[in-house]
Parts: C-alpha cells; structure tokens; sequence
C-alpha cells in the first residue's frame, strides 16, 4: 500500500495508509498509521473539501475535481503533518452492474486438503465463465460462497479436505471510462492510486459489525448524488449496486413542489423529523423568511415529499437489489449510512415501512476519527481503510483488478491529413523540374 517516504519535517515516520473518497458532495481523504506487526491501523486524520465537478458519482469537470481532491489531500496533510503522495480510492459511478458467475474443479479422485492454488484455480474458472461487455472492466472480483463436495456455506476452504471445490462468484463491471477518469482526476491531483474500491464496498466495511456481516444485513450509504447497497451474509459480500438517487434528489423535490430556493430546500430538509410528524394530530405549519419573503407551509405536505422518495428508493430500488442478490433473510437488518442516514427520524420511519430492524451508523473507527469528521458521511471514507487491510489480510476475499487497462500516458490525437493522397504534379512543372537538373 502506500509506503511514506518522507514527511513535511524531513524525517522518515511509520508506514500509513490513505483513503479517498470521491464523493459528490465532498471529497474526503482519512489517513491511518500501522499499529506496529498488529496489522491493525490506527485513523489519524481526516481531510475534506467540498466537491465540484463530480455529479453522481461520476467525474463532469476534470480539472473542478482536480482542485477539489489538491484541497482535501492538503487538508488532511495539515492535519496529520505529513506529505501524502499515494491513496486507495473510492468512487461511486452509476454504471455499475454485478455479474454472477460458477466455477468447478476436481481435487483428485480421493480427499485432500484443499490449498491456495486451489483456490486460485476455481477462481479463475469462474472467472471464464463472465462475459465482461465491450468497455466494460471487472473492478472487484469477489468469492461470494465455495461449496466442498456440494457443501455450501464455506466461509474459507483453505487446509479444508475434499474431492470436489465449487465457487461461486461475483464480478462488479463498470465502464472503463469511468475508471479511466478517477484515475486521471487523482494522478492529475499529485496522488499515485494504489487500488480502487466501490463506495458500497467501502460503506459496508465502514458501518458494518462482524455480528452483521455474518448474521446477514444490507448496508445502504445514501449520499448526495448516490445510493451504494452492500448485501452481506455469512461474513461474505453477497451483491453490491449504485443507485444514482441520493439526498440532493430530496432537495430538488422539496424546492421544485414547494417553489422554494433550493438553499431554503437543504436547509428545511435537514430540520424535518420524518417519522414524528405521522403521529401528531395537528398538522403544524413550517413559517420562514427568505430574502425579505414569508413562506408558509404544512409540515405534513413537507414531510410526505421526503418520504414519496425514500420511499420510492427502499421500497422499490433497493428492494429489487436484495431479491436479485438471492439472500432471503437478512437477520440483522438494515443499516443506514451516509449524509442522508443524518435526517431526523430517518430510522424508525424505515422500520415501520419496512418492518425489519434499522440502525444509523457512523464509522466503526468514529472514537478514531476527529469530532464532526466522524458522522455517517464518513462512513465511506473510514472503510477504504478497512478495505485495503483486509485485502493485505486475505487477497482471496476482494480480488483486486489489474490496473493493466488504465492508460498512464496522455492519449495523443492524430491530426487528420488535409490532403491524403500524393497530387500529381502538373506535366509543364515536370518538364522544369527536369531542365532545372540538367542545367544548373
Ligand atoms: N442532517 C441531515 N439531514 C438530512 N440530510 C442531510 C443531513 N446532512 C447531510 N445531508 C445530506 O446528505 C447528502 C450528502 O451526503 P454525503 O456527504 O454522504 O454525500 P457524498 O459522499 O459526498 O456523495 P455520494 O456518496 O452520493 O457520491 C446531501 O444530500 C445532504 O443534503
Ligand atoms: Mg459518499
């Protein structure tokens, strides 16, 4: 991973790791230091800055994103007295699709212990089975469950006894274009990307509990421009999706049926308790002034735009992505994160509608983080660092793509020939030509 070299002071310090998270609200950088031969990291900074050029998920302006990552990367160099030049990135993308594929092969005619080139065999044998389409890249290649014998459920087959070791897998594809552009926006900004990994990966591992993962949870980061759906269970990932609906569609909602400003609209969103006005008999009116004018409006009215689009967004969107991910229970619930999982009443509106358990969630390293760096949006942030220690823990669980396909030198463009095919010379400057050789 990333491996300092020097530091603002000049001396050389411990090894950290950085994460980037792209977002479309904010781009924010955490750094951690190694704790020792632990293999365990420490957070201990966190940088930010607001983000421009970057629209759900995707890079629109090259050189606004550019500035936006410079800015957080320097705000969090500040903070940690170091010079960052190296990160794991997180992006969203609203192309994103999950590809399922099975892969079979036999250990021999009597059981033997199943080893790590096994492993890597049956990978690779499920990976011939993914037809990737054309501009297409597999970003995470990821074992969602091994069977030994035709016994499903194994969590890791490793130094386990069998004849026969099936996989089943999954391989998250995305437009390689999209990729393309991060890595331009962050190599542009002076930082060498080490590894890339999807917000909703990255969100999951940030929010979520071993209990969680292992009893079965979705994980849904809903951000300004995205949504990420992490669906776990038996300690694996079972499906990952971007959703290209977050809270800034809330904000428009609110502004375009109230015909309010959409600064007016961000600002009410956030004081709105979403499950509390249900249950009042009374409708109250919301009154404000804005630029010398009186608005007034039923809370109710208010309140049922927010909900028409959480939802739209749960009931129907994510719903879809739990019953394709093929996980019938999920035990352990929801778990809600992102700037969005902030609104008031967020939770126990969910359960009702939704009937399971729900639990916002900042970061797991939260006590880590500084205070008002450490709410749920930076739940994606926080678990990039999770990310890039599980993956030097066990590279089997999140395979990480060959950045092979990422063009490193600035594409060059021909300039088409005005004038292609050779002209003929006329036959009279044929005839000077040769009298010039002749006599001069
Ligand atoms: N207290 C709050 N109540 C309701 N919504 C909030 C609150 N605070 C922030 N938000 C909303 O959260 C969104 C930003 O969330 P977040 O910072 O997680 O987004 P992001 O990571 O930049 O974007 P994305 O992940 O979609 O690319 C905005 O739409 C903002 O209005
Ligand atoms: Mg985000």
């Amino acid at each position: 991973m990333f491996k300092k070299t020097s530091t603002m002071s000049g001396y050389r310090d411990p090894e950290v790791l950085v994460g980037l998270d792209l977002g479309t609200s904010k781009v924010t950088v955490v750094v951690a230091e190694r704790d020792g031969p632990s293999g365990e990291a420490q957070i201990i900074g966190v940088g930010q800055a607001p983000s421009d050029g970057i629209r759900k998920g995707l890079i629109v302006h090259l050189d606004q994103a550019v500035r936006s990552v410079r800015q957080a990367i320097g705000d969090a160099e500040n903070m940690v007295g170091l010079k960052l030049s190296e990160a794991t990135v997180s992006f969203s993308g609203c192309d994103v699709q999950s590809l399922r594929s099975k892969g079979m092969i036999s250990l021999g005619r009597s059981p033997r212990t199943v080893m790590q080139l096994d492993i890597a065999r049956v990978i690779e044998a499920a990976q011939a089975n993914v037809t990737v389409p054309n501009n297409q890249i597999i970003l995470h290649t990821i074992p969602v469950e091994y069977s030994l014998d035709g016994n499903s459920g194994i969590d890791d087959p490793l130094g386990m006894t069998g004849m026969r070791l099936d996989i089943d897998l999954e391989s998250v594809i995305i437009p390689s274009a999209t990729v393309q552009n991060v890595f331009n926006c962050v190599e542009k900004a002076g930082i060498t990307v080490t590894g890339f990994v999807i917000k909703p990966l990255a969100s999951a591992l940030g929010a979520m509990t071993q209990d969680e993962s292992t009893a079965g949870s979705v994980t849904v980061d809903i951000g300004g421009g995205t949504c990420g759906v992490a669906i776990f269970a038996e300690g694996r990932s079972k499906s990952l999706a971007v959703i290209p609906v977050g809270g800034d569609h809330i904000t428009n909602d609110i502004a375009s049926v109230l015909k309010i400003p959409m600064i007016k609209a961000e600002e009410i969103k956030k004081e709105v308790d979403i499950y509390s006005v249900d249950h009042e008999d009374q409708d109250d009116l919301l009154e404000f002034d804005h630029m010398g004018k009186n608005y007034s409006y039923s809370l109710t009215e208010l309140t049922e735009i927010i909900q028409c689009r959480i939802e739209e967004l749960f009931m129907s969107l994510v719903r879809t992505e739990i019953a394709n991910s093929g996980v019938s229970m999920l035990p352990a619930g929801l778990i809600i994160t992102g700037g969005v999982a902030k609104s008031v009443g967020m939770d126990r509106y969910l359960s009702r509608v939704l009937d399971i358990p729900v639990r916002v969630s900042s970061p797991l390293d939260a006590n880590r983080m500084p205070p008002g760096k450490n709410g749920p949006e930076y739940t994606c942030a926080a678990g990039i660092i999770r990310y890039a220690l599980e993956q030097e823990r066990d590279p089997y669980r999140y395979i990480e793509q060959s950045m092979d396909f990422i063009t490193t030198k600035p594409v060059s463009i021909r300039k088409p020939d005005p004038d292609p095919k050779p002209k003929k010379k006329p036959f009279l400057e044929y005839i000077i030509d040769i009298l010039k050789e002749l006599f001069y």
